[in-house]
């Protein structure tokens, strides 16, 4: 892709515009080894190398990457009081990234950081029902009478009920620790499904978001970025979305 030098850097948030304008002014910025100071310079994105300060920089229109969130973070790009997801964010150039969605603070697991905001549209838009699996740790047993209530929707205090979901009570796992398919991102509803079914959430992790599985090689906090082939898959998610279960 060809565009202007100024815009390459401020797009990897190096500054703004009218600071880059100040970099480049003051000879910091080399293409392909000769100082550049013209900001309306044409670059190409995949052939040219751009130096700031000796520095070579990368170019990414889009990144993604999974973190393994852990509880205590925010999922948010930015807040006052406490760190967020993308202080987790190893070896991200893109200063314009955000988190696809939310998890509460002390859920912990699978979530996804962008700056396509078209993917992260298209993986949100209610229309989709793309499918999020989630493990729950709860405070009592879930029987077949909840598991009734999931499949045919819980009202949870909201203008219509639950879309239908599924509640696993895996083979050989104690009645306590499930697994929840819903198709929805209701805030808080997990939690709020249990309690309207008297039982409370102890701990929650989420495993997947369509297609995009947790990677069990991440630990609590860890990051990495997706490969193109779980890119792809996810563009595929986001377009088809999943049946509802
Ligand atoms: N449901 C919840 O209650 N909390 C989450 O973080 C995600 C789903």
């Amino acid at each position: 892709m060809r565009i202007r030098l100024d815009k390459y850097l401020a797009d990897l948030g190096i500054e703004s515009r009218s600071g880059v304008k100040n970099l480049l002014k003051k000879g910091r910025v080399r293409l392909n080894g000769a100082v550049q100071t013209r900001p309306e310079t044409k670059v190409d994105t995949d052939a040219d190398r751009i130096c700031l300060d000796g520095k070579v920089l990368t170019y990414h229109d889009y990144e993604y990457f999974m973190l393994n969130k852990p509880a205590g973070v925010v999922s948010a790009s930015r807040d006052p009081h406490s760190s967020t997801v993308l202080d987790l964010i190893g070896g991200k150039t893109r200063k314009d990234l955000f988190p696809v969605g939310r998890l509460d603070r002390d859920t912990v697991g699978l979530l996804l950081i962008t700056n396509d905001g078209s993917l992260a549209h298209s993986l949100l838009a209610p229309g989709r029902h793309v499918e999020k699996v989630y493990r729950v740790l709860l405070d009592g047993a879930a029987d077949s009478a909840d598991q009734e209530a999931f499949c045919e929707g819980i009202d949870i205090g909201d203008d219509t009920p639950t879309r239908p979901a599924v509640l696993e009570i895996p083979d050989g796992s104690r009645p306590e620790e499930v697994l929840v398919r819903i198709h929805e991102g209701r805030y808080h509803q997990i939690k709020r499904m249990f309690a309207a079914r008297g039982k409370q959430v102890l701990w929650l992790k989420r495993l997947s978001m369509g297609s995009l599985v947790l990677d069990g090689s991440l630990g609590e906090g860890e990051s990495r970025r997706l490969t193109g082939e779980e890119i792809e898959d996810l563009k595929g998610t986001g377009r088809r979305g999943s049946p509802p279960g």
